[in-house]
């Protein structure tokens, strides 16, 4: 290796993206303790309030409040007045760290970050045997990260966008249709659908036993009559549907050609099936952006290996691209296959068993 080769310019440059992004992981672990000890709520509740008394109040150790405080401070996580020393969260930065149930929500990619950390050595160990890691087996970190991580994403397009922009999906709900949601994880999109379209039925199905007892906890919250949750895998479920939906799943399966092939013996005639995939281009260096290395990321620490440690093992990763994937949904019989609606990081693809 020979330093003298580099061009200098791009080596400051490439050392600053480092850097950058150095300082950015690095908030990961202040982020999760932030969290789980309630400090933003804390912060919110007591603020403008100097380290002290916001220490005080979230029952912490001051001194360890106050680096904290001026971590966050220094990444514009928390606003900092050097007149008075004190400190406070602003509308925005409450609506993305403090609002649970708000459309802004993103303190969730931090849950799943610190999962992904978590699963470091299981993940290293597979890298050599080629093997995979069931879902399952991640760190709960990660299950209750993906679940608030995309909920508010789900919050503000699912009903009001995706399903308008899926052919005649909204007026096959509105007057009441079944809906299965495969790979439900928590089951936010499926209380979702149930809650929008109070005459169709909607159940959400899942392999993971963990996550589909947290659903039910949900429903059960909800009051809603017209869901149910199964803990059954994407080639066992039961029943007859007029849209099958995968959320965010289809590239975490092993089999997905088998997982679409049963999807079209489980809908009726005319039926519908929806897949909402990231959103990525076909050509990888299309996805070189921030969120595509987000997404490949992710999909290194989760989505491949957890297919791999499924039957077939397809690993079609989290940016399979349309090609692929509308290569899968016509080989499992499905037609009119299109993009129905894409944003920056997702989009929902449409077809119909003829
Ligand atoms: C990335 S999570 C998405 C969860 C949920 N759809 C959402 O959007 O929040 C992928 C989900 O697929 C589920 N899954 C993985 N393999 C499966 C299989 N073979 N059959 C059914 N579900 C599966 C996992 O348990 C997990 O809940």
């Amino acid at each position: 290796m020979d330093i003298e080769a580099a061009d200098f310019k791009k080596l400051r440059q490439l050392q600053w993206k480092i850097m950058e992004n150095v300082a950015a992981s690095a908030l990961i672990p202040l982020m999760q303790i932030g969290d789980e000890l309630g400090l933003f709520i804390h912060l919110y509740k007591t603020g403008p309030a100097s380290a002290e008394e916001f220490s005080k109040s979230a029952g912490i150790d001051g001194r360890y409040g106050r680096e904290w405080l001026l971590a966050l401070s220094a990444a514009g996580y928390v606003t900092f007045t050097s007149e008075d020393d004190k400190f406070s969260l602003s509308a925005e930065q409450a609506a993305v760290f403090v609002e649970n149930d708000g459309p802004a929500l993103m303190i969730g990619a931090y849950n799943l970050l610190a999962g992904t950390i978590y699963n470091t050595e299981k993940i290293k160990s597979v890298f050599t045997s080629g093997t995979g890691v069931d879902w399952g087996r991640f760190h709960p970190c990660v299950f209750q990260g993906t679940a608030k991580f995309f909920k508010p994403s789900y919050a503000v397009n699912l009903v009001e966008k995706w399903i308008p922009n899926v052919h005649g999906l909204n007026e096959k709900l509105t007057n009441g249709a079944s809906f299965a949601d495969v790979g439900c994880g928590h089951g936010i999109s499926t209380l979702m659908i149930a809650e929008a379209f109070p005459a169709s039925k909607v159940v959400g199905f899942d392999i993971h036993q963990p996550s589909i007892n947290e659903a039910k906890k949900l429903a059960k919250k909800s009051q809603l009559k017209n869901v149910e949750f199964v803990t059954a895998s994407a080639k066992s479920y039961q029943g007859e549907f007029d849209v099958i939906g995968f959320f965010d799943c289809l590239h975490d399966l092993g089999d997905p050609v088998g997982a679409a092939k049963y999807a079209n013996k489980k809908l009726r005639g005319g039926g519908t099936i929806m897949l909402i995939e990231p959103s990525a281009s076909d050509n990888p260096e299309d996805n070189f952006n921030t969120i595509g290395q987000m997404y490949y990321c992710f999909s290194t620490m989760a989505c491949i290996p957890a297919s791999k440690s499924q039957e077939i093992g397809l690993a079609l990763g989290a940016q399979a691209g349309p090609a692929k994937l509308f290569e899968i949904l016509k080989e499992s019989g499905f037609a009119e296959i299109k993009i129905a609606h894409q944003n920056a990081s997702n989009m929902v693809i449409e077809a119909t068993k003829p």
